[in-house]
């Protein structure tokens, strides 16, 4: 795995202040933010870069009987609790390509939103006698994931009875805390464990993301091989071989220094384009703290060249973007020279598909560049568990670091608290009528300037 950065310093783009100056410069504050992150892990406060070193039997002991047992398996969870799965599954067990990597496991679906619509329709491709429902939840009181749980359960029960409904349920949560702990101990039903010290956001290397992909059939090893190369990496103490410094510091420094508020990441193959919203998750709920952050976009090359491009380059100047190039597709496909006396088709045959959207990237890149739009390219060999467990934990690192850049909390999310305990009121949850009253006076302002229109039927 490679990362090009020269397109983001002030010699490739020809203009601004990020030069390598700077970037050697900024080596005491990186310094810093690496004995603050180091220190919180001693101290077991942080425990995301602990995960490559866990016991893995428990989690697939578990996976390999839902694996023989099950015709489906429902992901139930939101956020930090289904985000790592779904890229997973969208990278990695692709069938009809890769059956033979992955062999034969259950049919795979998440339930994160509470889309009625959705969450009939997967209850109605499913025969629930077969299948097995995965419940994460760190906090276990999440009200999507609990919705579609009490859902699940009540459709469960139908078809099989309370006892082996209980009995095909599998929860990922806190070891001690929380309401799905409290039915653990209550009525035994079978569960994995969330380390107290690893926030949802930070969880994809834990049971969170590591139970559903063992359920596929996903080399739960190699990811954490993976991610441990890169920590491996992203303790080194100088800037040209520690990746998780590159991205701080560009992206700290552009913000900074050139205004670059928004930090594009654009991936150019469609399977990866499930990173870029893992990776908006983990930038936005982690910086987005007292007026800092930048705001993280994703987007897919080649088609968002034909939506996006003309913003980036010739819109408001404050951008940094992250391109996501694979090497090695696990397929490819030639053009076929069909029609030479056609110089616009002519010069696409002989050329694969593969090579073309990577030429694609280095065209945009370039043209964003002669703009002075800074970017950096992160090339993957091909994508497998290794190099997935590698880009996680150097997000993970990173985010972490520019959190202490900031100045702020990179682990906690006070501002989805408030919404929550809104909805809580506006529910009518026991304890919660004030925050009703709230949000309902609120709510109502907004129909004080209404307009109705009127489409008959
Ligand atoms: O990163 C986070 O902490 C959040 O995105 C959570 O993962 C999300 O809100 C779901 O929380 P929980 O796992 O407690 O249901």
């Amino acid at each position: 795995m490679k990362i090009d950065y020269g397109l983001a310093l002030a010699d490739g783009l020809g203009q601004g202040r990020v030069t390598k100056e700077a970037l050697e410069g900024f080596h005491p504050e990186l310094i810093e933010a690496q004995n603050w992150l180091e220190a919180k892990r001693r101290s077991q406060e942080v425990g995301f870069m602990d995960l490559p070193f866990q016991d893995l039997s428990p989690i697939l002991q578990t996976a390999q009987e839902v694996r023989r047992k099950f015709d489906h398996f429902v992901l139930i969870g939101i956020g930090g609790s289904s985000l790592g799965a779904q890229v997973l599954f969208d990278a990695l067990w692709n069938p009809p390509h890769n059956p033979q990597v992955y062999g034969e496991g259950p049919s795979f679906h998440i339930l994160d939103n509470v889309d009625p619509v959705k969450t009939t329709e997967t209850l109605e491709e499913i025969e629930p006698e077969n299948t097995c429902f995965c419940v994460i939840s760190k906090s276990g009181s999440t009200a999507e994931p609990m919705a579609n749980f009490l859902v699940a359960l009540e459709a469960l029960e139908k078809a099989v009875g309370i006892d082996k409904a209980r009995r095909q349920m599998v929860f990922i949560t806190d070891p001690e805390k929380g309401n799905l702990r409290d039915l653990v101990k209550e009525e035994g039903y079978r569960a994995l464990e969330i380390p107290p010290n690893v926030g949802g956001r930070f969880s994809v290397l834990s049971p969170v993301g590591l139970f559903p992909a063992a359920v596929l059939g996903i080399n739960v090893r190699r990811l954490l091989k993976g991610a441990y190369q890169a920590l491996k990496s992203c303790e080194k103490r100088d800037i040209s071989s520690n990746p998780a410094w590159v991205i701080t510091a560009l992206h700290y420094l552009h913000h900074t220094l050139e205004a670059k508020s928004i930090s594009v990441m654009m991936a150019y193959y469609e399977k990866l384009a499930t990173f870029a919203d893992w990776y908006r998750q983990l930038w936005a709920e982690s910086l987005g703290k007292e007026g800092k952050g930048q705001t993280p976009v994703k987007a897919v090359g080649a088609v968002d060249q034909h939506s996006q491009i003309q913003l980036y380059n010739e819109g408001p100047r404050d951008k940094i973007i992250t391109f996501l190039q694979v090497k090695n597709f696990p397929t490819n496909r030639r053009i076929p020279p069909l029609y030479p006396q056609k110089p616009a088709l002519a010069y696409l045959g002989g050329h694969t598909l593969g090579e073309l959207i990577n030429t694609e990237l280095a065209g945009t890149a370039s043209a964003l560049a002669k703009r002075g739009v800074p970017s950096m390219t992160i090339t993957l060999p091909s994508v497998n568990e290794g190099h997935l467990g590698a880009l996680f934990m150097i997000y993970e690192i990173a985010t972490a670091l520019m959190g202490h850049l900031y100045g702020i909390n990179p682990f906690d999310q006070p501002g989805v608290e408030e919404g929550k305990r809104l909805t809580y009121g506006l529910m009518g949850r026991k304890g919660f009528q004030e925050k009703g009253k709230e949000a309902q006076e609120i709510w109502s302002k907004g129909k004080e300037g209404t307009l109705t229109i009127d489409l008959g039927d």
